[in-house]
């Protein structure tokens, strides 16, 4: 299922949306990938002891199987009352996995600097087909900086190719790019179209992606930015 390709995709930015679906199909389900793909990037990226987040964790089944693989803190949000209640219920007994209502534009119960990563599967891209979306989705990205430790790594994994996503991440001076690319549907080691824990190359514009994977790739596109407090007070130092 992609994002934005429904009728209705100003659906999936409002909140009202999500809880009518999760109250309809509970679930579990994953949009783009599970966890057994995605993990051999996030043990490039995380530590097992690393204080994660989960933003828009809707009933993914990546926290549990983080969880089970090692992960001692993780902690999930999504503006869904509905499918968080399902959640803590679900997992009352693991007490790594924790759930919280809250909103990934709002996140003020959590204190600047508190997580070592964060992870975004589709969340900020359902934020995108909304009203506002360049708005919302970048209050949402300041959030996601302002929680962060410095060197802190926020996962975006994403329908967005570079020419979507790439500017947006770069106006906040927050943090360096790095990308990699996941086939959306699962390939064998040949036909892979690109190694996952293999950094793309990136130019200024992204453009670079299109000569290694080609320009409609049948991927999933991985930002994984880390924080650098040293960029944003070069580009306030730039302002004055
Ligand atoms: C496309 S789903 C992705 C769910 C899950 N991350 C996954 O990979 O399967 C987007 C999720 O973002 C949540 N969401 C949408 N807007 C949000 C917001 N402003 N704050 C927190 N979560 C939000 C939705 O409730 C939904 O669970």
């Amino acid at each position: 299922m992609t994002l934005g390709t429904s009728t209705g995709s100003h659906a999936y930015g409002e909140p009202s949306y999500w809880d009518q679906r999760y109250r309809q199909d509970p679930g579990p389900f994953d949009w783009y990938q599970k966890y057994k793909t995605l993990a051999p990037l996030f043990d490039l990226y995380i530590s097992r002891s690393h204080r994660v987040l989960l933003v828009g964790c809707g009933n993914s089944t990546l926290g549990e199987g983080m969880v089970s693989d090692g992960y001692q803190d993780v902690v999930n949000i999504d503006v869904s009352s509905v499918v968080i209640e399902a959640m803590c219920q679900k997992y009352e007994d693991k007490p790594e996995l924790k759930y919280i209502k809250m909103d990934v534009r709002d996140m003020n119960t959590f204190e600047s600097g508190s997580f070592d990563a964060v992870i975004d599967k589709g969340t900020l891209d359902s934020l995108m087909c909304g009203q506002n979306a360049y708005h919302n989705a970048k209050k949402m990205l300041e959030e996601v900086g302002r929680i962060l430790k410095d060197k802190g790594i926020y996962i975006l994994i994403t329908y967005g190719d570079p020419s979507y996503r790439l500017q947006l991440l770069k106006d906040l001076h927050l943090w360096t790019i790095t990308m990699h690319a996941i086939d959306r549907m699962e390939k064998s080691p040949e036909q892979k179209t690109w190694e996952l824990t293999k950094p793309l190359p990136l130019n200024k514009d992204g453009t670079s992606l299109n000569t290694a994977i080609g320009s409609n790739a049948e991927v999933h596109y991985i930002y994984v930015c880390i924080k650098d407090e040293c960029l944003r007070q070069q580009a306030e130092a730039k302002e004055i």
